[in-house]
């Protein structure tokens, strides 16, 4: 990898090999969803915490403050919406010059394996991973599961496997029993999507079993912006992927940033370290 590109890819994957990436680009198939109404107002709070915020183009220039350090991964493939039968049909919608222009660390784009649509979105990723060779510029591939696939091991292992054979730097998939093999079969790091939201404790698990299995880190959005208390949860997220908190450990500081920040003590831990909290 050229040195503009891996200096970019380091902006997002840190030394510990770990990531936190808040992921706010539902709007460009979803709309208005949940949480992210105001996205500006959702994600202000929260970008200090992420170690890189994905967004859509739109919601950068119009909701993002400009002088923000937190590296942008970019959602760069799109066009299809909710209200489609079959939401494979994405292609690109922005130019690698505009990515640049954005001073994106990296660019994301969906591809859709075993749907009516995988030549095109295949093809799509290959022509982004050329463009991100010329500008220096990291792909991401995230593995979206079409309609009728079941996401086991098997399915999501050929998606990732793919995405790194056409050349994404580092891929994007959900969590499967078997994560396991995915990681060992694919060349590139793998972060996790969220996916739906579930109870906290429940995302924290998923984090940690990610992380334990191989990953390099997670890509999440509900779970972290619709939580009862989103600075809180991005907090506990950050203390499983980067100081390997066990579960139980993470929703215990979840739930004691909520209750300081509900008093209003507003202690939230900048950095979470293990240490001070024995979390081993
Ligand atoms: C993938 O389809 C898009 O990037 C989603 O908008 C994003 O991955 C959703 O993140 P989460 O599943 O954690 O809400």
């Amino acid at each position: 990898m050229d040195w503009g590109l891996k200096n970019r890819l380091s902006r997002i994957i840190k030394k510990d090999g770990r990531t936190v990436m808040l992921a706010v680009d539902h709007g460009y198939f979803l709309g208005p969803t949940t949480g992210l109404e105001d996205a500006g107002k959702t994600v202000k709070p929260l970008l200090s915490y992420a170690d890189a915020l994905m967004p859509t183009r739109g919601i950068l220039r119009t909701s993002i403050d400009a002088s923000s350090e937190t590296p942008i991964v970019l959602r760069v493939s799109g066009g299809n919406s909710i209200l489609d039968e079959d939401l494979s049909n994405e292609g690109l919608t922005v130019a690698m010059e505009d990515a640049v222009r954005l001073n994106a660390a990296a660019v994301a784009i969906s591809i859709y394996v075993g749907s009516p649509n995988q030549k095109k979105t295949l093809l799509n990723l290959a022509k982004l991973v050329d463009e991100g060779h010329r500008f220096g510029m990291p792909v991401l591939a995230v593995t979206a599961v079409g309609k009728d696939m079941v996401r086991d091991a098997r399915y999501l292992a050929l998606c990732c496997r793919i995405a790194a054979e056409i050349g994404a730097h580092f891929v994007k998939t959900y969590y499967c029993e078997g994560f396991e093999k995915l990681v060992k079969t694919c060349p590139v790091p793998l972060v996790m999507a969220g996916g739906k939201k579930l109870p906290e404790k429940e995302a924290l698990e998923l984090t940690y079993n990610a992380i334990k299995r191989g990953a390099s880190g997670v890509d999440m959005g509900r779970n972290i912006f619709q939580a009862e208390a989103p600075v809180a949860m991005i907090q506990a997220v950050r203390a499983v992927v980067h100081e390997n908190y066990t579960p139980q450990k993470a929703y215990d500081l979840y739930r004691d940033l909520k209750s300081r920040m509900r008093s209003g003590k507003k202690k939230g831990m900048k950095n979470v370290t293990a240490k001070s909290e024995g979390a081993k």
